[in-house]
C-alpha cells in the first residue's frame, strides 16, 4: 500500500476520500448497528466483548478511553465492572470515556442509555482531543481497520497512555484453519451482505465491512505496526479460531 493510498473494503482510495466514505457507512448502519452485530455473528461478538472486558479488568478510578467507540457497547461492559469492583472495595469512580469520529453513532449510543461513569465525545482517533498521559487504559473494538492511517492511530494510543496503560484492541483477523477460512469466507461473502441488505436495506455497507476485514492486517502483522509505534510486551489472543483477535500492548 503506497503512502498516496488507503482502503476502502478492497477499493484503493485517495487517503482524504476515506473518512468520508467510512463516515458514510456508518451514517447509514447507526440506527440499526448493535442488531445487525448480532446477527452477523450470531451473537458471538457480545462473548468476544465480554472476554476483553474481563482481560482488562477495570477498576475504581481508572481512566479508561474506548476510542471508535460506536454506541458504547464497551464502555458499558467497563463501567458496570469497574462499579462492581468499587462496591466491593471502594475508591474513587471510573472515568469511561467513549470517542467516535460519527456523532450518529454517538447519538445511537447516548439514546441507548449510558451508565453514570460513562461519557461521550467526538473526535478522530488519529488526532485524539485528549492530553498526553491521561489514560490508564485504551480500548478500541472492531474500530481500528476503519482509520484511514493505524500508525498514526496506534501512536495516539501511546500517547494519551499513562506511563504502565494498557492498549487493547478487539479487531476481525485471519482464522488459523484452512477448514474455519472457507466457512467463514462464505458466511461473509454470501450471507452478510444479504443480511444487510434484508435487515437495513443496504447492502453495499456490509459489503464494504467485510471487505475491510479481508485488507486488514493478520495478527502477526498487526503486532508488528503495534511494536513500530512503541508497544511493550504485545501479545495476541484468537477468538473463534482467529475470527477476531484480542491484541495487547503496554506504554511503558
Ligand atoms: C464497527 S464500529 C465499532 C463500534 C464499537 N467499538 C463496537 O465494538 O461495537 C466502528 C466504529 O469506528 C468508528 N470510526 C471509524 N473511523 C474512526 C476514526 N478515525 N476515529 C474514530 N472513530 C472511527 C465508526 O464511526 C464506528 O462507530
Amino acid at each position: 500500500m503506497s503512502q498516496n493510498s488507503a482502503t476502502f473494503g478492497y477499493r484503493d482510495v485517495d487517503p482524504a476520500e476515506k473518512p468520508g466514505l467510512v463516515r458514510g457507512v456508518f451514517d447509514r448502519v447507526a440506527g440499526r448497528y448493535d442488531l445487525m452485530n448480532d446477527l452477523m455473528s450470531a451473537g458471538v461478538h457480545r462473548l468476544w466483548k465480554d472476554a476483553v472486558a474481563a482481560r482488562l479488568n477495570p477498576q475504581p478510578g481508572e481512566v479508561i478511553i474506548d476510542v471508535a467507540g460506536g454506541t458504547g457497547d464497551m464502555a458499558r461492559r467497563f463501567a458496570k465492572m469497574a462499579r462492581a469492583a468499587q462496591l466491593r472495595r471502594g475508591g474513587d469512580d471510573a472515568t469511561i470515556h467513549v470517542l467516535d469520529y460519527n456523532a450518529e453513532m454517538i447519538a445511537a449510543g447516548i439514546e441507548k442509555g449510558g451508565e453514570p461513569e460513562m461519557t461521550w465525545g467526538v473526535g478522530d482517533a488519529q488526532r485524539l482531543p485528549l492530553p498526553d498521559a491521561c489514560a490508564d487504559a485504551y480500548c478500541i473494538s472492531f474500530g481500528i481497520r476503519n482509520v484511514t492511517d493505524i500508525s498514526a492511530a496506534l501512536r495516539e494510543a501511546r500517547r494519551v497512555l499513562k506511563p504502565g496503560g494498557r492498549f487493547l484492541c478487539l479487531e476481525f483477523s485471519r482464522p488459523v484453519s484452512e477448514g474455519l477460512r472457507a466457512a467463514y469466507d462464505l458466511w461473509s461473502f454470501k450471507a452478510i451482505p444479504a443480511i444487510g441488505e434484508w435487515v437495513a436495506s443496504d447492502r453495499d455497507s456490509y459489503q464494504y465491512l467485510v471487505e475491510s476485514i479481508r485488507r486488514f492486517p493478520d495478527q502477526e502483522a498487526f503486532a508488528a505496526l503495534m511494536r513500530e509505534a512503541g508497544f511493550s510486551r504485545v501479545t495476541y489472543t484468537n477468538f473463534t479460531g482467529g475470527v477476531a483477535a484480542l491484541h495487547q500492548g503496554w506504554a511503558i
